[in-house]
């Protein structure tokens, strides 16, 4: 867990046996920052360790300029394999993607080997893209590091609220997503729970709400994501209750 540039660490224990350790940032860039130092370090320890980092990408906006950052850093990235949490079911060039987000900002200007970046297949639609991206995973060991959003309805990856989550594979197919567009493809709750480690990066006020619930012990869906590493919360521009 990385302490130093934040103002105020609070581990709390809440809903679905959560933990969370909460970092309250003061600016865009130091969140920027210790987002990018913390995923940096993370891929040392796992490249020490495994000789591999293997590391799950959110989508939305917010990681963008995280990743604008990583573009610009030095790193072992041969033995990068990126994946993503989630992705919306649209052609692969559609601006919206999270997978040409990710590209665009990042891996686009690094060395991570074509072959080390997996991209979902949602252009294949929400069943079949599923049904591949679980072929991808299959025998991949736990994951690194997780990198997730956190929606204003307190979703996160594409586990929305009031949705069952279907944990019957790795990856499975959303239908009717509150958040458009409707259909889109999801690592499974137990995928992303299967991890090393986990950050949140939550920005701006239009957040507040969802952190509220979550702060209260609330069930929202991104207290679906409880490994035994707890997860870390990085946030900018929401009030974090003592
Ligand atoms: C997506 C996501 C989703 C996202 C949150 C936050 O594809 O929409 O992966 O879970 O991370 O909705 O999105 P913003 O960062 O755009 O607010």
């Amino acid at each position: 867990m990385q302490t130093s540039q934040t103002n105020q660490v609070n581990t709390l224990k809440l809903a679905n046996n959560q933990v969370s350790r909460w970092h309250e940032f003061h600016s865009q860039d130091e969140i920027n920052q210790a987002a990018v130092t913390r995923i940096l370090q993370a891929a040392k320890e796992a490249i020490a360790k495994h000789g591999s980092f293997l590391v799950v990408l959110a989508g939305g906006g917010t990681p963008k300029s995280v990743y604008q950052l990583l573009a610009k850093e030095q790193a072992d990235w041969a033995n990068w394999h990126v994946f993503h949490n989630d992705d919306r079911c649209l052609a692969t060039d559609h601006v919206e993607r999270n997978s040409k987000m990710a590209r665009e900002a990042w891996l686009n200007h690094v060395a991570i080997p074509q072959n080390q970046i997996h991209d979902i297949p949602a252009e294949l639609g929400n069943i079949e893209g599923a049904k591949a991206y679980a072929k991808t995973l299959a025998g991949v060991r736990s994951f690194d590091l997780v990198i997730l959003g956190l929606g204003e309805d307190g979703h996160t990856a594409s586990l929305f609220p009031g949705q069952a989550v279907d944990n019957s594979a790795d990856v499975v197919p959303v239908f009717n997503s509150p958040k458009p567009p409707a259909d889109r493809v999801t690592m499974s709750q137990n995928r992303l729970n299967n991890t090393h480690e986990v950050m949140f990066l939550v920005t701006g006020a239009g957040k507040q709400d969802a952190v509220n619930h979550w702060l209260k012990g609330e069930a929202i869906p991104a207290t679906l994501i409880a490994p035994a590493c707890g997860v870390d919360v990085y946030c900018f521009g929401v009030k974090v209750a003592a």
